[in-house]
């Protein structure tokens, strides 16, 4: 069969994807998949099976294409596609009613508030104090998410979070302390968490600059935790996917307190596939170099 990579989309991840996408055919055509690149528009996913595509590799981060739609459109298809399905696919694009879920089910996460309107913003910075984040509820890439430290930058925050369509957005509480750092996460393959990785980026935290452009962020993977707060975590990680009730592949971001006590920030359903990104890095430490990552996340797509 012939395989499709989806990349680029429409959402404002599509550089991301596009960067993405263009390793992930480079490595299935090193393996010998008969593959094709697409750019993701609606009509070129609406020609898929005139195509004679009969799989799908969907590398399209972001609205769009990792938050139901294209799943729904490939489901409808009868195209077998990488990744979670439209109802998980949905939730994790939505961090909001993922932590909801995550909080009902007792797996930790930071305390949250929806801000509807900009007294909402006031009310959070008096609950969480700062530093606390400021972010959209449905973005990717730390896109529009502020670290915010005082009052005098508020009103940027709630403009950034906004963005030009006027997205929804939260607060959460700013977790930090922990000696070794606290931006971490933890790739989960075909049923599996692989080794986490901790992150620390150069500047206030982890964002766009940080995730692809800057060389100065540091990657540590082994992370540096004890082996059996490791095997814990990972297990929390991959609990939290599960719970959602994602499938194939993805990522799981968290943080660590002084204390230790780790805290689930998101989901990401559509991992970045870049020469920065994550995955890649977890599968390296696994033994599998970015080629038979690509491979085995196709795998996941047979029944
Ligand atoms: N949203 C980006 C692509 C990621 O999670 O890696
Ligand atoms: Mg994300």
């Amino acid at each position: 069969g012939r395989v499709g990579v989806l990349m680029g989309g429409w959402s404002s991840e599509r550089q991301v994807s596009l960067w993405s996408g263009e390793g992930v055919v480079e490595a299935l055509r090193s393996r010998g998949v008969d593959v094709t690149a697409i750019d993701a528009t609606r009509d070129n996913i609406l020609r898929l099976r005139e195509q004679r595509i009969d799989r799908v590799f969907n590398v399209l981060h972001g609205t769009g294409g990792e938050d139901g739609t294209v799943q729904a459109v490939l489901d409808l298809l009868g195209i077998a596609y990488t990744g979670s399905g439209v109802l998980a696919s949905a939730l994790a694009m939505d961090k909001l009613r993922t932590k909801r879920l995550w909080k009902a089910e007792g797996l930790p996460t930071p305390d949250y508030a929806w801000l509807r309107e900009r007294a909402d913003l006031d009310a959070a910075a008096r609950r969480f104090g700062y530093p606390f984040i400021v972010k959209p509820s449905e973005e990717g890439s730390s896109v529009g998410v502020t670290k915010v430290k005082s009052a005098a930058q508020l009103d940027e925050a709630w403009q950034a979070a906004l963005g030009e369509h006027g997205r929804a957005a939260m607060a959460e509480r700013f977790v930090s302390g922990c000696a070794l750092g606290h931006e971490f996460t933890c790739a989960i393959l075909a049923g599996e968490a692989l080794p986490t990785i901790r992150i620390e980026p150069d500047g206030e935290f982890y964002d766009y600059h940080a995730k692809y452009v800057s060389d100065a962020t540091r990657y540590h993977c082994p992370s540096g935790l004890d082996a059996a707060f490791e095997t814990r975590i990972r297990s929390i990680c991959l609990q939290a996917f599960e719970l959602i009730g994602a499938r194939g592949w993805g990522r799981v971001d968290f943080m660590l307190d002084g204390d230790g006590q780790p805290w689930l920030i998101e989901v990401n359903l559509v991992p970045g596939m870049t020469a920065h990104s994550l995955v890649p890095m977890a599968a390296r430490v696994q033994g599998m170099d970015y080629a038979d990552l690509c491979w085995a996340v196709l795998e996941t797509t047979l029944p």
